[in-house]
């Protein structure tokens, strides 16, 4: 069986000391583990070359403050995202949250703050709810912060790739977008208009630089990269940034962690979080149902949410059984039960397959997604996904798709070679051309006729 070090972005010996980690673990809450060291390991590669420097000198160089660490940060965090992922909670922002709010003080603007926002994504769909529902930009106030400069700067211009619209209403996206450069999309100027955006780091200075109260934060998918010291430095910001009467929401699977400083509550069938009103209130214990956005009556406790991971990548689901062929027959000791849900996932990937090749990006995503999440180390998924990823610009997110498919070396040789042979193609389009001539050598020991061979062959025999 292979390691992941024989295979992965890691396989030449890791940069991630104890330091590096530390020091991001300082400078921007996200907790790196061994699980997550690779893309960490890639990003400073990629960042040393950029800047011609050796990657031990960048690191030494950001560990004691005498380069600029806003790239790197850029780098290593995840900025994926996608329009309307909250959707059910925005909805109650936008549809009963803001209006009682504007009925109880005529007059004054509602304030709302999507922290982190990544390209946009989070903000912009709440701009297009209160559109929708004719709560306009007087009424409505709408801020996003994130720690990347680059999202920032992205989530201004208002363009984006297919893949950020996989979630929303193909009508709602014909009338908010229209195609611009390539595969772009441009979003609608008044809802970019509607949005004020500021790079914000939530645990060093955005009190400083976000004037607080908001009467309602978004915090979906950050506290998970966070360990526990980290999760509570950054409620106790959220918790000054928002009105006393306030809302949090954060994502289903960051449910357990407000709980020491937020009171859990249902409106709605939905669950967010108030600040407590007593120091000494009682924490964690069950939810309350609002039966307004303000008055609480007792509900029962709901159920356990999943106790979030620490690290940057999510973890995935224990590995199911692998799919790398239908099976012909019935195989001795298989129901005839898990035969028919094999034969029902290899239906969807070839679905997916289909919609990959005859371009229909988003209608794909969610086929290879779908197959992942009952088999999330299928190769032939994880590979499909992958270049998806990478057709759309995606190159991060490809590469951590395939590192994970390198390091499990599971499925056929042709599809290990395809893998590796997109991952040298991408690190070498990322300028690491010493990496990219690793995996090429890989390759033409799988397949010596593969075309990454063909399209980088020479630089990397050179
Ligand atoms: C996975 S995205 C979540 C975006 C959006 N809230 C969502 O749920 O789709 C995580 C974002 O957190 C940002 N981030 C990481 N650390 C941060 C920090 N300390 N302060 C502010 N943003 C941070 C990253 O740049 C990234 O864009």
């Amino acid at each position: 069986m292979s390691t992941r070090e024989d295979y992965g972005i890691g396989a030449n010996r890791s940069l991630v000391s104890a330091e590096l980690r530390h020091w991001i673990r300082e400078v921007t809450g996200l907790l790196i583990t061994d699980d997550n060291a690779a893309p960490v390991d890639l990003a400073l590669r990629i960042q040393a070359e950029q800047l011609r420097l050796p990657p031990e000198t960048l690191r030494a160089r950001l560990l004691s403050g005498a380069i600029g660490a806003q790239g790197f940060i850029d780098e290593i965090t995840t900025h994926e995202s996608y329009f309307f992922r909250a959707r059910e909670q925005m909805q109650l922002v936008v549809e009963r949250i803001i209006p009682e709010r504007l009925r109880r003080a005529p007059g004054r603007r509602v304030r709302v703050l999507s922290l982190p926002c990544a390209r946009g994504e989070e903000p912009y769909s709440l701009a297009i709810l209160c559109e929708e529902a004719g709560l306009p930009p007087t009424l409505v106030e709408i801020v996003g912060g994130d720690i990347a400069h680059g999202c920032i700067e992205s989530a201004s211009a208002g363009v984006f790739g297919p893949l950020a619209l996989r979630r929303t209403d193909p009508a709602r996206a014909k009338r908010w977008f229209r195609p611009c450069a390539g595969q772009a999309l441009c979003l609608d100027p008044g809802i970019v208009g509607r949005v004020g955006f500021r790079r914000v780091n939530l645990l060093r200075d955005a009190e400083r630089l976000l004037r607080g109260p908001f009467d309602v934060v978004f915090c979906e998918n950050l506290l998970i990269y966070f360990d526990a010291a980290n999760v509570d430095r950054a409620l106790a910001v959220i918790g000054r940034l928002l009105a006393e009467d306030g809302w949090l929401f954060v994502d289903h699977a960051e449910w357990n962690l407000p709980r020491q400083r937020f009171e859990m509550q249902e409106l709605d069938g939905r669950v967010g979080f108030r600040p407590r009103r007593s120091a000494g209130a009682d924490a964690g214990h069950g939810a309350e149902r609002a039966d307004s956005a303000g008055g609480l009556s007792a509900s029962p406790p709901p159920p356990a949410a999943p106790i979030p991971p620490s690290g940057r990548t999510p973890p995935r689901p224990a590995p199911s059984s692998r799919l790398t062929a239908p099976p012909s027959r019935r195989e001795p000791g298989r129901t005839a039960g898990a035969q028919a849900s094999d034969a029902g996932r290899q239906r969807q990937l070839r679905q997916a397959e289909a919609d990959y090749a005859a371009k229909r990006f988003t209608e794909a995503l969610l086929g290879f997604e779908q197959v992942l999440r009952r088999s999330p180390d299928l190769p032939e998924a994880l590979l499909g996904k992958a270049r998806l990823l990478a057709d759309c610009g995606e190159d991060i997110e490809a590469l951590e798709a395939l590192e994970s498919l390198v390091a499990g070396a599971a499925g056929s040789r042709q599809v290990q070679a395809d893998a590796l042979g997109l991952m040298a193609v991408l690190l070498h389009k990322k300028g690491l051309r010493d990496l990219a001539a690793q995996y090429l050598r890989r390759v033409a020991l799988l397949d010596p006729a593969h075309p990454s061979l063909r399209l980088l062959g020479r630089r990397a025999d050179g």
